[in-house]
């Protein structure tokens, strides 16, 4: 306990394995750029309150330039058992390098508690815009995609039974949508999360008059967090995060799903592209779509991060615990998993290949049988007595063995007088997805409509 930053009045060590559990330094050293950033900021705020002289800070500052060279280099060397954080380790170097009599000065009025937060607020803040970016690329992938493959029609299906056709393009843009309203909450997250804590001290704030302002401008932040005791026992911001994440990995879940089913041989609708594809050890003809079940499966370990940190704050008494230093470990996991989920969705979209023959093929005249009752509708037949009239077409085709679209419209007729010369056009799949032109459908008009739309949404950064 003695040699640590905190060990003024500790006289016994610490058992050893208590320092090891107590010690963040091996993950929380990925802040090291933002704790000096803000150690900087710190400095400087201090130089205008006038807690520190212009040579105090500018030997900070150097100082601080030069551990940053340090661990940008890999050549910082952590102290196991002293450097407990990335806080007390930069610390540390700093004082090494430029005294402690100055190094000694920086941390006047300043709690690890503010420090904590204020560095995972700019890392997470950082890493979300990255991700904002990466999405983007994703959706303009989708769009461009659809844009190009309007013409395919598929089964749409409800309960993964066939129901009726789609556009290949209006599946993908079912997710587009989907993700283009993820898009809209992470940006939502991004400003919650860019607020300045620094200034919140262990709990009560600063005594030294220090300019929170100019802090959190320095820093990029958006705002301040205004209560002190808030500012740094929350980590919301996280949590908040680590939400969004378990949506979108919601999403890249079924999406995937979706296309598992569509890539295996007995729908054959897509082919993975061998960089997105792995073999099988034993069986020589096996390709199988690792990169869609890894995202699947992400998404648990996505959502358990979340769950799991939710359980960790929940019964906490305000203001700081350690605890609290339990958020940083899924945070950082969750957002690699998320940031690559996104990549690799991305690489398996714009590569996979489509096979519009057995989408054709798949289709069948019974999900024609809505339109069938819906042509009836408009020559003014009600719609609960089309769709019995149309089951009863239904039932004769599977009782004749006759596809409906093979019956003549004199069969028709002997179900129903009020079918005409034209119900044979129905049996049209193109025909049936152009029926469908309101806002939303699958209608060509329609689906140019979400293509324009979500280019506008992923677009306006
Ligand atoms: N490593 C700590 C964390 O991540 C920093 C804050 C420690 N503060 C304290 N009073 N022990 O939470």
């Amino acid at each position: 306990g003695e040699n640590m930053l905190w060990g003024g009045r500790f006289t016994g060590g610490l058992d050893p394995l208590m320092v090891s559990y107590n010690e963040s330094i091996y993950y929380d050293c990925k802040f090291y750029a933002q704790d000096i950033r803000g150690s900087i900021a710190w400095a400087r705020a201090n130089l205008k309150a006038g807690i520190l002289t212009p040579a105090e800070f500018a030997a900070i500052e150097s100082g601080f330039e030069k551990v940053k060279a340090e661990w940008e280099a890999g050549t910082f060397k952590i102290i196991s058992g002293v450097d407990e954080d990335i806080h007390t380790a930069n610390e540390r170097r700093l004082g090494e390098i430029i005294g402690k009599e100055i190094g000694g000065k920086l941390h006047t009025g300043r709690s690890r508690n503010e420090q904590v937060a204020t560095d995972m607020r700019l890392w997470l803040r950082d890493e979300l815009r990255k991700i904002e970016a990466i999405l983007v690329d994703f959706l303009k992938v989708t769009v461009s995609r659809a844009e190009r493959e309007i013409d395919y029609i598929m089964p749409g299906y409800t309960h993964l039974q066939r129901a009726q056709p789609i556009r290949w393009s209006h599946w993908m843009l079912s997710y587009g949508m989907a993700f283009a309203s993820d898009l809209e909450r992470l940006r939502e997250v991004i400003a919650r999360v860019n607020l300045s804590p620094l200034g919140a001290g262990a709990l009560a704030g600063n005594c030294f008059g220090l300019d929170r302002e100019a802090m959190a401008k320095e820093l990029g932040f958006d705002g301040l967090l205004w209560n002190s005791m808030a500012a740094v026992s929350s980590r919301d911001f996280v949590l908040e995060a680590m939400q969004w994440g378990s949506f979108l990995m919601n999403h890249i879940s079924r999406f995937s799903e979706d296309l598992i089913i569509y890539g295996s041989s007995e729908f054959s609708f897509v082919r993975l592209a061998d960089a997105y594809s792995t073999g099988s050890s034993l069986m020589p003809q096996k390709k199988n779509s690792d990169s869609l079940e890894l995202l699947r499966g992400k998404s648990g370990r996505a959502f358990g991060q979340m769950a799991g940190l939710m359980m960790t704050i929940k019964g906490l008494p305000s203001t700081y615990n350690k605890d609290l230093q339990e958020s940083v470990e899924p945070m950082l996991d969750h957002i690699k998993t998320v940031s690559d989920s996104i990549q690799i969705a991305t690489g398996v979209l714009s590569t996979l290949t489509i096979n519009p023959e057995k989408m054709k093929a798949a289709l069948d005249p019974f999900m024609l049988a809505t339109d069938l009752a819906d042509y009836l509708v408009k020559k003014g037949v009600p719609f609960r007595e089309t769709h019995h009239i149309s089951g009863q077409c239904v039932a004769a085709s599977e009782k004749t063995k006759v596809s409906m679209d093979k019956f003549s419209v004199a069969d028709f007729q002997k179900i129903d007088a009020r079918f005409g010369d034209d119900i044979l056009k129905i049996f049209d799949y193109n025909h049936s997805v152009e029926q469908h032109s309101a806002a939303g459908g699958t209608a060509r008009k329609s689906v140019e409509e979400q293509i324009t739309i979500l280019k506008k949404i992923s677009t306006n950064v």
